[in-house]
Formats: structure tokens, C-alpha cells, sequence
């Protein structure tokens, strides 16, 4: 039996790997500035994190959401009390894709309306909601089209306000990532955040912030969204969340209320998964890696200012996106073929980074070195040919 040819693979075989380093079958060692797709969060194989998980293995892996499950009080708890998020409420489910699903279907419930306001080049997932709200026909499925979604351009409080003007009356929620990934690192104003809290009020709509990718901490504050002052109504969480160890989840307000059997899972919630979760949150705190995201975001963006060759630099915390000037934009592969450094991408030229919020102040200078590195080896290439 075959693979589903569906991702376009680099011909790497990664089989070990520890805090920000990666090792492929030959023994070949990477350094891991793209995090696994900013997943990794306090560091591959990081050692409380694989104790939890094996103390978890050894009590109990598995039940269903049909007997109490304490340790998921207990992850609610800890997420009350590193998100801020007062008297908030949680869901919890399996992917970052099933999060924002779960949020769109829950404000459709709560306000008893179908529209949904999302941005263009957004990104929220594949599930059919979440992929209907997301700003790639190529992704959607025809089963999957509607005339639900109403897509704005990022940014523009007019546009938004005007939508909102016509069509309040029928707008379940609006979902917003804090910092665009998939789009190629583009931050939602301060300003437009605030709009969006203002017209959701006005109107009864509920604010989704999809925090899968920006949140935990990656930013520098615990959801991007945070930055503008602002509460969602709804937060969506998946990535950093657990390690890698697959888990997502839903904040939710006080004000929005549950009743049974309105949404439900099989394996969400699972002890193990909150087990490994609950081991980010601990580490997370241990250490001051939110902070930590803040200064090393803040030295690596200024450096890649100051570096020649790079443009538009973007971002904040550990979430930068950049571009190479013209002639340069081969740069990634020399990071990873001849350097061993992985970063990740955005079509159609941006390079993503998207480390561990672990990752030391050496490793942030051996990038840059190799950064550095890649585009001299760059621009020789270019004077011979
Ligand atoms: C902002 C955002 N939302 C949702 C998703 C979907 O998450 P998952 O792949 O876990 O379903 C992603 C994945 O890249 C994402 O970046």
C-alpha cells in the first residue's frame, strides 16, 4: 500500500530530535527554526513533557467524555490561569481545524444565525466550516461551498463596519487570526481588533479568535489577539498546545452557554493529551517563555532588518515572516540542503519562522550566521551565471 500523495515531501527522513536540534536516518543534525509547523512549543522531546505523558501511559490512557475526567479540570485551570481568560470556559477536541469548527458551529448556535465573517488569505483549517471560511477555493471542496461566508479584506474597519451596516442582523461571528500564518505573516491591527469587538457588541455577533497558530504564547502574549486589549468571545487553540502531541480546544465566554450534547467528541479531552498539555503549561511558566518569545522575537526581527538581502520583515514574538530580494528567493533551500536549517514558507515567497519558544539566543545567532551564509553563497551563484 502506497501513501496519499498529498504533500509534496523534502527528501529528508527526520527520526530523532531534542529541544530546537533534529536528526535525520543517516544522523544528519538540522536546526529546527520552523518547529514542526509551530507546534513545537517548549522544545522537542522536552523531558517534563515526556514524563507527563508516560505517568499519564501508566495510570490511564483512554475513556470517554462519559465519566469525570479530573485532569481536564486540571487543564482548565492552568489555562485559566496562563491565558487570563477569567470564568472562561473549555472544550476541548483533537486539531487545530476541529477548534475553529467547533467555534463557528457553537456562535451559530448561540445567535441562531448562518453568516460568518472571515478575511482574505485567512487560513482555518480543512474540516467544511472552517475550510468555507478560509480564503483558498482550491482547498474547498464544491460540498463545501457556500454563501454563509463573507469574506473582507484584513485591516479595513470600513469595509467592516459597512458589512455589518447591511448584514448585522444575520452575522453569527466573526473569525480572525491574530497574525495570519499560512497567508505569509500578516498581524490584524490593534485598531481593527478593536472594530471587530465594537461591531460584534453592537450587533450580537460573537468574536472568534483563531489563536491555532499566533496563540500560546508564540507572540509574546498568550493569544496574539491579546496585544489590542480586547476579549474574543470565543479563542481557538491547537499547535503549541500540546508539543506535538495532538490536541486543540476552545476557550469560551462566560455568557455563551453550554447544553447538552450541542457539540461532543470521542477522543478529545483524552488524559493523555491533556497530560501532554498540561506539560507545556508547566514548562511554559517555569521558564518565562512567553517573555522569552517577546525579547528573542524582538532581537531576531531587528537583525533581519539590519540583514542585507532581506526585505519586508514581519511578525512578532517568535512568528517572523521575511522576503528575499530579487535573485535570492533560493535562499530556504540553502538554508536546508547545504546548511541544515529548517525554516518554513509561504507561497509565493516568504520565509516563516516558527521556532520553539525554547530555542536559545546561540541557536537564534546560528541561524542568523547561516542566513547570512546562504544569501553570499546566493549572490556568488548569481555572479557566475
Ligand atoms: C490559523 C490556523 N487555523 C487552523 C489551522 C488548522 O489546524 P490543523 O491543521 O491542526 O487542523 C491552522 C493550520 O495550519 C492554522 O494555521
Amino acid at each position: 500500500m502506497s501513501l496519499f500523495n498529498v504533500y509534496p515531501l523534502n527528501p529528508i527522513a527526520i527520526t530523532k530530535a531534542a529541544g530546537s536540534r533534529v536528526w535525520d536516518d543517516k544522523g544528519q543534525e538540522y536546526l529546527d527554526m520552523y518547529g514542526g509547523h509551530a507546534v513545537i512549543s517548549i522544545g522537542h522531546t522536552h523531558p517534563h513533557w515526556v514524563k507527563r505523558i508516560e505517568d499519564q501511559l501508566h495510570a490511564i490512557a483512554f475513556y470517554s467524555n462519559s465519566v469525570i475526567m479530573p485532569i481536564q479540570d486540571e487543564l482548565a485551570k492552568a489555562l485559566n490561569d496562563i491565558s487570563g481568560k477569567k470564568d472562561f470556559q473549555l472544550f476541548l477536541c483533537n486539531s487545530g481545524a476541529e477548534a475553529n469548527e467547533n467555534a463557528l458551529k457553537l456562535a451559530s448556535f448561540h445567535t441562531g444565525r448562518k453568516k460568518i465573517v472571515a478575511f482574505k488569505k485567512s487560513f482555518h483549517g480543512r474540516t467544511s466550516l472552517a475550510v468555507a471560511a478560509t480564503d483558498n477555493p482550491s482547498i474547498v471542496a464544491p460540498v463545501n461551498e457556500t454563501n454563509n461566508i463573507i469574506f473582507l479584506p484584513l485591516n479595513d474597519i470600513e469595509a467592516l463596519e459597512t458589512c455589518f451596516a447591511s448584514n448585522g442582523s444575520e452575522i453569527a461571528a466573526v473569525i480572525i487570526e491574530g497574525i495570519q500564518g499560512v497567508a505569509g505573516i500578516h498581524e490584524a491591527s490593534d485598531a481593527f481588533l478593536q472594530a471587530i469587538r465594537k461591531v460584534c457588541d453592537a450587533h450580537g455577533a460573537i468574536y472568534i479568535a483563531d489563536s491555532v497558530q499566533c496563540g500560546y504564547g508564540r507572540s509574546g502574549q498568550f493569544f496574539a489577539h491579546d496585544h489590542a486589549g480586547v476579549n474574543a468571545d470565543i479563542y481557538s487553540m491547537a499547535k503549541g498546545m500540546g508539543n506535538g502531541f495532538p490536541i486543540g480546544g476552545i476557550l469560551i465566554a462566560p455568557h455563551i452557554q453550554a447544553k447538552f450534547g450541542m457539540l461532543g467528541t470521542t477522543f478529545g479531552g483524552n488524559p493523555l493529551a491533556c497530560a501532554a498539555a498540561l506539560a507545556v503549561i508547566e514548562v511554559m511558566q517555569k521558564d518565562n517563555l512567553i517573555k522569552a518569545a517577546q525579547e528573542k522575537g524582538a532581537y531576531l526581527i531587528n537583525a533581519l532588518k539590519n540583514t542585507e538581502g532581506v526585505k519586508a520583515v514581519r511578525g512578532r514574538g517568535l512568528m517572523i515572516g521575511f522576503e528575499m530580494e530579487i535573485g535570492l528567493e533560493d535562499v530556504r533551500k540553502v538554508l536546508l540542503n547545504d546548511l541544515k536549517i529548517f525554516t518554513g514558507e509561504a507561497k509565493p515567497n516568504v520565509v516563516r519562522l516558527l521556532p520553539a519558544l525554547t530555542i536559545s539566543m546561540e541557536e537564534i545567532n546560528l541561524f542568523l550566521t547561516g542566513l547570512n551564509k546562504a544569501i553570499q553563497l546566493q549572490l556568488l551563484k548569481q555572479k557566475k551565471d
